[in-house]
């Protein structure tokens, strides 16, 4: 089994979908550069070669008929890969991994989301990820209707149809969200729920306001 390597610092950043992770992992990216620390920010699923041709398997909407199971492995699979491959070896560096997503998106997709069980899907993952656990987690909340909403205004063509997991209905993403609540219930020393629906800077300013001591507790800063 792998162990989590001290050196770095592991941050993941989680919610539904719509919610803004992406602009946040690139604004918390860009600020830590911008103060010297070596950061190394992927994605979910996906970051390695192998994990991009599991997500286009993963998100590809002519698939609809791909079961639960399925993606529970698929997805933990393209993780085993981004964490031996790349993960591990930044924080062995002394980088800052940022990913956005992770295994937590996993447990509520495919777990409260999708209606596999949620422990099980945790044991999986943690085989699967080699036990390496974020140190913090956010958790950007929104309501799902706003965040599909924020989704289709987003898209330029004006003829949004999301992807495999976008497309899903209301119910799905609502039982997503009150999945990220719960999880955040239990592990309340390493996610922290972040309200996600202001503007992206003033989200941003609440990101920083808890990684800046982790940093300087770690010597990163
Ligand atoms: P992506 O386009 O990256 O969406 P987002 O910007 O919201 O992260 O697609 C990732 C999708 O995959 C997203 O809808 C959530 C889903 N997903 C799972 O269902 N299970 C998982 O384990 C992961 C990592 C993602």
């Amino acid at each position: 089994m792998l162990k989590h390597e001290k050196n770095g610092l592991f941050i993941s950043i989680e919610g539904p979908d719509g919610a803004g992770k992406t602009t946040q992992a690139r604004l918390l990216k860009t600020r830590l550069e911008n103060l010297g620390v070596e950061v190394f920010l992927t994605r979910e699923p996906g970051g390695t070669p192998v994990g991009e041709e599991i997500r286009k398997l993963l998100l590809n909407p002519e698939y609809s008929e791909m079961t639960v199971a399925c993606e529970v492995l698929l997805y933990s699979a393209a993780r085993a890969q981004l964490v031996r491959q790349l993960i591990n070896p930044s924080l062995k560096k002394g980088r800052v991994v940022i990913s956005d997503r992770y295994l937590d998106s996993n447990i509520v997709y495919q777990g409260f989301g999708g209606g596999e069980s949620p422990e099980i899907i945790e044991k999986i993952n943690l085989w699967a990820a080699g036990g390496l656990m974020p140190e913090i987690t956010f958790l950007l909340d929104l309501d799902a209707q706003t965040g599909l909403k924020r989704l289709q205004e987003g898209d330029k063509s004006g003829k949004w149809q999301g992807d495999r997991v976008e497309q899903k209905g209301l119910d799905y993403h609502c039982r997503v969200r009150q999945g990220y609540l719960e999880l955040a219930g239990r592990s309340s020393g390493r996610i922290v729920i972040i309200e996600a629906g202001g503007n992206s800077d003033a989200v941003h300013e609440k990101i920083w306001q808890l990684t800046e001591p982790l940093l300087r507790k770690k010597n990163l800063l």
